[in-house]
């Protein structure tokens, strides 16, 4: 039996909606609150739970905290410092990485942090649906107070692969106890079972506490429709997650041609040696074969494999230490600790990523079509300080990490055009040299993604004056 309470849970926590390949992230301002929580109103009954699986459509809704506010939600205490900054604040920007051209001044959308309020989540099984449903939603926009500022309609493709050309959306962390939308064929990693409470407010996370969570002056809420939390307050958070939202551009000509000239011969290009350091970047093959278990060549019948650590290649002979998988989540190979304890503290920074590509796939990857197209990038955390920024910061971005100098992660790092990557050989390393910066922050927020009495609670709220 599940110890969460799915029925008030979101769908999105618990599911990909990998069934659901169409999607669409409308970004809206709230400009008339009371009509804006009417809309949220007749919205809520349809929000699709964390409880069964809807087979054509899915809805799901979160909230900036400049949106909690334009709505009307005044008195709520709690809410983390990251979340109430918002991501486009410079402090956020900063320890983001998020400069040059992708400063938030250079966003296309979601600089000034005022006009971003809501976040609807659109999903459909085919690709008129998801049209329908969106122009349903449009129509009654405007009567609603709300002004849609984006849309951002992503499709993950039956390959299952983002723009780079790299499988995606095969490790993700499991809830401890939980039938998730995790295959059964990927949960043979023990390691890989992460506390609820690391991405679901309300439950206890992976240091035994309850997270922290929003809560409101119990007068607020006279028909009790959220839970007691004690001290005469009303639980806002739980069954709730906080959202990451960003657009991230990819320039994916100027990936593969960086490639194509570190790895050419003198016959010219080298399509093998290209494709074999795209995956020492990534840390897997285009398959999705993780290098760690197949060192040599892809493997499709790995593809997808996340039963692996990294204890045993710790020099990075295999994968090397700054690969974009080995960052993002170290597992059991930090150097300086037994592979259990590196497990345990790489576990405290875990993401649900629930992202998708935007734009048109690239026809030939050596050559710039002058299109857009990227990641919609989103990761569902309890804290996100702890969680997504650390993540970024201090793995990703990390200058150090490992050991590792004057490096960021090649794929998706803050890159300068000056930094290296090392990549472990015996008995010389390579050194590759000059990586560009091959994606971009175009907009994006920190949401909060409320369980469903909190939504309903929302949309009935009294306005109350700002505190
Ligand atoms: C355009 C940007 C990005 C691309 C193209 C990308 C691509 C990928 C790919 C292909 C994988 C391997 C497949 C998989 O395990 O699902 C992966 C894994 C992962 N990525 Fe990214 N990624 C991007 C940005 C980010 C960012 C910004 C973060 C976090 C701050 C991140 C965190 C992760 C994590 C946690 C994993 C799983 C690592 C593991 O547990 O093995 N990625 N990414």
């Amino acid at each position: 039996m599940s110890a969460l309470e799915r029925n008030d849970m979101q769908g999105l926590l618990l599911s990909a909606y990998g069934h659901l390949p169409w999607s669409a992230n409308v970004v809206l301002r709230i400009d008339a609150a009371a009509r804006a929580r009417g809309w949220l109103g007749s919205l809520a009954g349809s929000v699709t739970s964390a409880l069964g699986k809807h087979r054509t459509r899915g809805t799901n809704v979160a909230l900036t905290y400049c949106g909690l506010r334009a709505l009307g939600l005044g008195g709520a205490a709690g809410f983390p410092l990251a979340f109430v900054d918002g991501m486009a604040s410079a402090r956020r920007a900063r320890l983001l990485g998020d400069c040059g051209a992708s400063a938030p001044g250079a966003w296309s959308w979601g600089s000034d942090p005022d006009s971003v309020h809501v976040l609807l989540m659109l999903f459909a099984d085919e690709e008129t649906g998801l049209a329908a449903a969106l122009a349903e939603h449009r129509a009654a926009f405007a009567a609603n107070g709300l002004h849609e500022i984006v849309t951002l309609a992503t499709r993950r493709h039956r390959d299952g692969k983002e723009h780079f050309g790299f499988s995606d959306g095969i490790a993700q962390p499991a809830i401890r106890g939980e039938r998730s939308s995790e295959p059964a064929r990927r949960r043979t990693n023990p390691d890989n079972d992460v506390a609820a409470g690391e991405f679901v407010l309300g439950y206890r996370n992976e240091y035994g506490r309850l997270p922290d969570t929003p809560a409101v002056d119990a007068a607020a809420d006279p028909g009790a429709v959220l839970a007691g939390a004690g001290g005469g307050t009303h639980d806002l958070g739980r069954n709730g997650s906080y959202l990451v939202f960003r657009q991230i551009e990819q320039d994916v000509a100027a990936f593969w041609r960086f490639l194509d000239d570190r790895t050419r011969g003198s016959e010219g290009s080298d399509s093998a040696a290209r494709e074999r350091l795209a995956a020492k970047f990534l840390g897997r093959w285009p398959s999705g074969a993780p290098l760690v278990q197949a060192p040599l060549a892809d493997d499709p019948q790995l593809a997808a494999a996340n039963d692996f650590g990294f204890a045993a290649d710790r020099r990075g002979l295999s994968c090397p230490v700054g690969a974009h998988i080995r960052r993002a989540n170290p597992r059991d190979g930090f150097a300086d600790e037994a592979p259990r304890q590196s497990v345990r503290r790489s576990n405290r920074h875990r993401l649900l990523r629930r992202g998708r590509p935007y734009g048109p796939r690239i026809a030939n990857v050596l050559e710039d079509d002058g299109a857009s197209r990227g990641l919609a990038f989103i990761c569902l955390n309890s804290d996100i300080e702890r969680q997504f920024e650390f993540v970024q910061q201090t793995w990703i971005n990390n200058v150090t990490f490992c050991g590792l100098a004057n490096e960021v992660d090649p794929l998706v790092g803050a890159q300068n055009g000056s930094g290296f990557y090392t990549i472990a050989d015996d008995p010389l390393r390579a050194r590759v040299k000059g990586i560009p910066r091959f994606v971009t922050t175009k907009g994006g927020a920190y949401f909060f993604l409320p369980g469903l009495r909190a939504l309903r609670f929302l949309a009935s709220l009294e306005p109350v004056a700002a505190g």
